[in-house]
């Protein structure tokens, strides 16, 4: 499974690629927002930067709705940098745009997924990622890791190539989870993917041995 950070940090990007784990990255506008980034010229010159620092697929997000605008504004991300991959939402004209995206060698995330339906469509069309947002499922009540265990049987089955890219993520549980139903890249916060590396007993393992290890120094 690959890890992708969520994220338009640059330091949280830098500290997930300093581990040595990263395979890439995803922003959406509400991520962009947050990092107090305005404007097109300063979005774009952001994906630059975090294009130079990650070398792995960098999810960018279109604004536009309506067939042609879609299409305008992932031409230009993708000519930001090969590893852009055009980020666009489960609508009808983003399943019609991600079509056109992927006969015109364009790769696509199709991003705002909450069903099997709507993964079909997105997989039929040829995105090369699918997201489904299990955190936000999980907010409603239900059990967003029931969709990544069904499409990952529907993928199989059928043998889609798009990649299920599990997004949304709330916990290392989640990752943990992600990894067992068959997702291949799950996207998540920096505290996230740190909480996978703790444990107590390591801890006090830790500090047992660095103890003893005095007493034959
Ligand atoms: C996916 O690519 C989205 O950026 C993201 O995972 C949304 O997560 P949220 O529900 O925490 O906003």
């Amino acid at each position: 499974m690959k890890f992708f950070i969520d994220t338009a940090n640059i330091d949280q990007i830098k500290e997930a690629h300093d581990l040595g784990i990263l395979d890439g990255v995803t922003t959406n506008p509400s991520l962009m927002a947050k990092e107090g980034i305005k404007g097109k010229e300063a979005v774009f010159n952001h994906y630059k930067t975090i294009c130079q620092l990650v070398e792995g697929d960098i999810s960018a997000e279109v604004i536009a709705t309506t067939f042609n605008e879609i299409v305008e504004e992932g031409k230009s991300l993708a000519a930001i940098h090969k590893n852009i991959v055009v980020k666009v939402p489960m609508i009808k004209d983003g399943v019609k745009a991600i079509k056109w995206f992927t006969d015109n060698g364009i790769r696509t995330n199709c991003t705002l997924v909450f069903s099997a339906g709507q993964a079909i469509l997105a997989a039929k069309a040829g995105a090369a990622y699918i997201s489904p947002f299990i955190g936000r499922i999980d907010d409603g009540g239900w059990d967003g890791m029931l969709l990544i265990e069904q499409l990952s049987l529907i993928f199989q089955v059928q043998g889609y190539k798009s990649e299920i890219l599990a997004a949304s993520i709330r916990s290392p549980n989640h990752i943990i989870r992600c990894a067992e139903a068959g997702a291949d890249v799950v996207t998540s916060p920096l505290d996230s993917i740190l909480g996978l590396l703790k444990h107590p007993l390591t801890d006090i393992g830790l500090a047992k041995f660095l103890e003893d290890a005095k007493k034959s120094a």
